[in-house]
């Protein structure tokens, strides 16, 4: 997969997978899968640092987890999220924040918000960065959005959020990410712009989803919002494993004599 794949896969009707990935052991794991792309998603500071919100992330954070995705996957395409307010201090402070998560390793950078990301979007494009955005519920926004709630249910909003979706493409975007649409937005918005659209929470008809992996893996049963499919139960898989390696050394059956050195 490289740049020029998002979009050839869009004209050939072939949908796109994406999948979060935030450190070095699930990274090699994903390098070996047939996963089109990663991203090292802000999220990393809610579902790795246990920080309540995006808003949390910085560009140290997401350095870090960038270059060690990219050690274990140094085959995947990786998008990594610009932090919050990390483009809002000028285009100045916002380049010097791309070439940090560039210089880690990632392939693009990815960028929440609607038209007033416009100028930095052109710039960081112009400047040979492919930028992917951020549409519908931008969690960076959450203050501002009162929650996580399904955004553009009214006509109105579906009608802002499908003309940000154009003004993004215009600014240079490769792809835009939609994140928590009604299934009729997430589809009016893919044929209203030539690029690729990866939905999360915004139905079937977008050009690709995208699941944060710990998620799809079942990691946290009490983490079940309606978009998600479980694809695995990892979270007793782990606990039945690490009782197993207890039970073992408190009955004296770790480790054998064959896994000790002689
Ligand atoms: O940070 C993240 O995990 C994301 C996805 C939910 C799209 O932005």
């Amino acid at each position: 997969m490289n740049i020029h794949s998002f979009s050839r896969k869009k004209s050939a009707r072939e949908k796109i997978s994406m999948v979060t990935c935030y450190d070095h052991w699930s990274a090699k794991i994903l390098n070996d899968t047939d996963v089109d792309c990663i991203l090292v998603g802000d999220s990393l500071a809610v579902v790795v640092h246990g920080f309540d919100s995006t808003v949390h992330a910085t560009i140290e954070m997401m350095e870090l987890h960038v270059a060690a995705v990219r050690r274990g996957a140094p085959d995947k395409f990786i998008v990594a999220d610009m932090p919050f307010l990390s483009c809002s201090k000028g285009v100045q402070h916002a380049m010097e924040n791309v070439h940090r998560l560039m210089r880690a390793g990632a392939n693009a950078v990815k960028i929440e918000g609607d038209t007033h990301q416009v100028p930095v979007i052109q710039h960081i494009v112009e400047s040979g960065v492919p930028v992917m955005g951020h549409l519908g519920l931008t969690p960076q926004s959450i203050h501002n959005l009162g929650g996580h709630k399904v955004q553009g249910k009214d006509e109105k909003r579906a009608s802002v959020i499908t003309d940000a979706a154009r003004a993004l493409e215009a600014a240079g975007c490769f792809a835009i990410v939609l994140e928590c649409v009604p299934v009729k937005l997430g589809s009016c918005i893919t044929r209203s712009v030539q690029v690729p659209t990866i939905g999360i929470g915004a139905g079937p008809h977008t050009d690709g989803q995208v699941l944060v992996l710990q998620d799809l893996l079942g990691v946290d049963p009490e983490f079940k919002p309606k978009f998600l499919r479980r694809y695995a139960n990892t979270r007793d898989l782990l606990k039945g494993a690490v009782n197993h390696f207890h039970a073992d050394v408190v009955q004296g059956e770790f480790p054998s004599l064959a896994e000790s050195y002689q």
